[in-house]
């Protein structure tokens, strides 16, 4: 087991799974090196075998994580460099791929790969603390853990290029109001407000938030009449599940639905 991600689940008041994942290199900002990537894809299987319906991911101490290793990088060679990107676009795309969503909990700092991380996940929560930035032009290299193609998907061609050319730091209002961050609360209403969000993902129905998560990142990319082609598909494959027979009828019976 993998102590650099911590791995801990919780459950609703109806019992559904919370997934939390602390990534924990403290000393180091809990920078990401291949232990952290590994152990993080192998917490994304553990959390899919428990069951959960969502994952909370933050970073223990004062950073949600500082970036990639620095040190484990300096000698890379182009290869091994090349490799160690590839290694966290792998991890990326496994977050995008879970059928349950992944909400950041940004806690500190959010530098580098650690920026690309939360843009990794469904949407993120910062703590007035944050500092979020893509500074690796500033080390003579480029975020390599798919920040240039998510980033730009989030926030915009313009702000992307801005972000990763200066390299600047920004704090937690100003990713609000970019829309790298969907909320920012005190450090200390961060986690309730993000356990908050989950809850309410948790109360929906699995298959319907699944199908959700899967039309949205597959149709980001389309011309919309193809993505609305998905999107029709997958209305029609929610219809076989019993969750939106006990959803609707649970509406008309003017009573919680019961998706558990
Ligand atoms: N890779 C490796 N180690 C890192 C790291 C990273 N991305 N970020 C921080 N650390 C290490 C520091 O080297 C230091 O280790 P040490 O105590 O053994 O010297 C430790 O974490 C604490 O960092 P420190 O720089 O002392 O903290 P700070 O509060 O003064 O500064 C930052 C915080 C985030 C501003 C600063 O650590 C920083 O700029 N980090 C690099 C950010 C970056 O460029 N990320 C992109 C990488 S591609």
């Amino acid at each position: 087991m993998s102590d650099v991600v911590l791995f801990e689940t919780t459950e609703t008041d109806t019992g559904a799974t919370i997934a939390l994942v602390t990534i924990n290199r403290p000393d180091k900002l809990n920078a990401l090196n291949r232990d952290v990537l590994t152990g993080l894809e192998m917490r994304l299987g553990e959390a899919r075998d428990a069951g959960a319906r969502c994952m909370i991911v933050t970073g223990a101490g004062k950073a949600f994580v500082a970036g990639a290793d620095i040190s484990a990088m300096q000698d890379m060679t182009p290869g091994e460099a090349r490799d160690f990107s590839e290694l966290g676009h792998r991890v990326g795309h496994a977050m995008e791929a879970q059928p349950y969503p992944i909400i950041a909990a940004i806690n500190g700092f959010a530098l580098g790969g650690g920026c690309e991380l939360a843009l990794a996940c469904d949407f993120a929560y910062a703590s007035t603390k944050a500092k979020l930035g893509q500074p690796e032009t500033k080390l003579g290299v480029i975020p390599g853990f798919g920040g240039t193609q998510r980033l730009l998907r989030r926030v915009g061609v313009a702000m992307a290029r801005e972000l990763v050319y200066t390299g600047k730091m920004i704090g937690a209002d100003e990713a609000l109001r970019i829309g790298l961050v969907n909320e920012v609360h005190e450090p200390e209403a961060l986690m309730p407000a993000v356990r908050n969000a989950a809850e309410m993902i948790c109360a929906n129905g699995p298959v319907s938030i699944d199908l959700a998560k899967k039309v949205i990142l597959k149709g980001r990319d389309k011309a919309l009449s193809d993505a609305n082609r998905l999107e029709a598909a997958a209305f029609g494959r929610c219809f076989e599940s019993p969750q939106q027979k006990e959803g609707m009828a649970a509406f008309l019976e003017k009573r919680p639905a019961n998706f558990e």
